[in-house]
């Protein structure tokens, strides 16, 4: 969502006459697009924005701006902990920036904006096979350990219209993939509802795949199911957050599902849509999680067996309600948590991604390969990495690979004729 937004700058101020430069001591201008999703997050921050005080010394006409998350949490407090930045403007703010630039004056824009979902922002992505499309902004659920409802405001969507007029300008400009953006992408609501979305962008010309984040287990409803199972365009993957496999936790964490009601989610996509890759995100040791809690978590992977997961340890955020709680763990448990946790997972994609050794898979080309197995990668339907040997100008095109190998974070495979 950070990179979109950066995106979202970036089109603006190249309607203001900047060009982007990979040299920031030659930069007029320094934005840090900043998240605050985690401590460790905001404190690489900090000390990025210390490195970057001396550069006024080298270039007087250098401003520098703080955009995203830690912005809006800690509005004017910045100026007083960095007096050398000239701009604060949070993540509901984006259009700020057009003014600031234009007059120049230091400002902090944090205010609540519930007009941002009609505004139609100019984006500036890099040429590419695959675009981010925002459709909605904020998020109204307020888990108890998250910070996303306090900066980035309540939920609101984009018109439709808005939506499929930015698709389609995409298409034309030769992106074959969108990725539709949202904290909770279920709940998008606006003359249609999120199925029916899904619908009307896969009758766009010239996309060939639709993929979305993120998806929130109680939302996901029956019609999401059939648009997934029934959408040539709309791929067979999900990333269904499940934060813990423990029922009490998860009433601790505000998510408004058990872990049962979670499976039978599981249950109902696999059954209508058996390919499907399921992907999830994990928190280990939240306020008073015991050791049974964990283990319900490392016993919730086993079952369901995720194609892949993101897990963090357990960050107290500003404002939220799980910072208060009383049992917080000490780091080491947390750690020791997660890398339990990681290193079940691990196991678990390794041997996923061996059973799809032999198999035929569609690959939507998208460059150079980076690992050295293969010149071109790709991405599988259902999110997979898959690198692969064919000519360079295949990029952009689907293709059918053939399965090599099974490793750990990707497939290596070979062009079928
Ligand atoms: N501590 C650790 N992980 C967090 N996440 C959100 N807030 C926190 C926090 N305070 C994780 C959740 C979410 C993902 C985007 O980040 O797992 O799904
Ligand atoms: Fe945060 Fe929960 Fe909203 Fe996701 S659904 S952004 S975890 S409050």
């Amino acid at each position: 969502m950070n990179v979109h937004d950066s995106e979202k700058m970036l089109g603006i101020l190249e309607e203001e006459g900047f060009v982007s430069t990979p040299h920031p001591r030659e930069a007029d201008l320094i934005i840090f697009n900043t998240c605050s999703i985690r401590q460790k997050a905001e404190q690489k921050f900090f000390s990025e924005l210390g490195r970057i005080k001396s550069y006024k010394r080298f270039n007087p006409l250098l401003r520098i701006a703080v955009a995203g998350c830690i912005a809006q949490q800690e509005g004017k407090a910045i100026f007083k902990r960095a007096p050398y930045v000239d701009f604060v403007f949070g993540p509901q703010n984006i259009l700020s920036l057009r003014h600031f630039v234009s007059d120049g004056r230091s400002s902090v824009a944090t205010e609540e904006n519930p007009g941002i979902a009609e505004e139609v922002l100019p984006v500036r992505r890099s040429p590419g096979i695959s675009a981010w499309v925002t459709i909605m902004y904020g998020c109204n659920n307020f888990c108890s350990y998250c910070v996303v409802p306090y900066t980035r405001g309540r939920e609101r969507s984009r018109p439709s219209e808005h939506i499929l007029s930015e698709v389609s300008a995409l298409s034309e400009q030769g992106f074959g993939e969108i990725t539709l953006l949202g904290q909770n992408v279920n709940s998008y609501k606006s003359d249609v509802g999120f199925p029916e979305l899904l619908g009307r962008l896969d009758r766009i010309g010239g996309i060939k795949r639709i993929r979305f984040v993120t998806s929130h287990p109680k939302d996901l409803s029956p019609g999401l199911i059939n648009a997934i199972a029934e959408l040539p365009k709309v791929c067979e993957h999900i990333h269904l957050p499940l934060q813990s496999g423990s029922t009490r936790i998860l009433t601790k964490m505000n998510r408004r599902y058990s872990f049962e009601e979670y499976l039978e989610k599981v249950n109902a996509l696999r059954a209508r849509i058996p390919d499907i890759a399921i992907t999830t995100d994990i928190i280990a040791g939240f306020p008073g999680e015991t050791s049974d809690d964990h283990k319900s978590t490392l016993r919730a992977l086993s079952e369901i067996e995720f194609d892949g997961i993101f897990a963090f340890m357990f960050s107290p955020r500003p404002r939220t309600k799980a910072a208060g709680m009383r049992g917080h763990l000490p780091e080491e448990t947390r750690t020791g948590r997660l890398l339990e946790i990681l290193s079940l997972q691990d196991s678990i994609t390794e041997r996923k991604n061996a059973s799809l050794q032999g198999s035929v898979m569609q690959v939507l080309a998208e460059g150079p390969a980076e690992s050295g197995n293969g010149n071109l990668t790709g991405r599988t339907r259902t999110n997979k990495i898959v690198d692969f040997t064919a000519h360079e100008k295949m990029a952009g095109q689907q293709l059918k690979v053939a399965i090599l190998r099974g490793r750990k974070h990707s497939l290596e495979g070979k062009i079928v004729d």
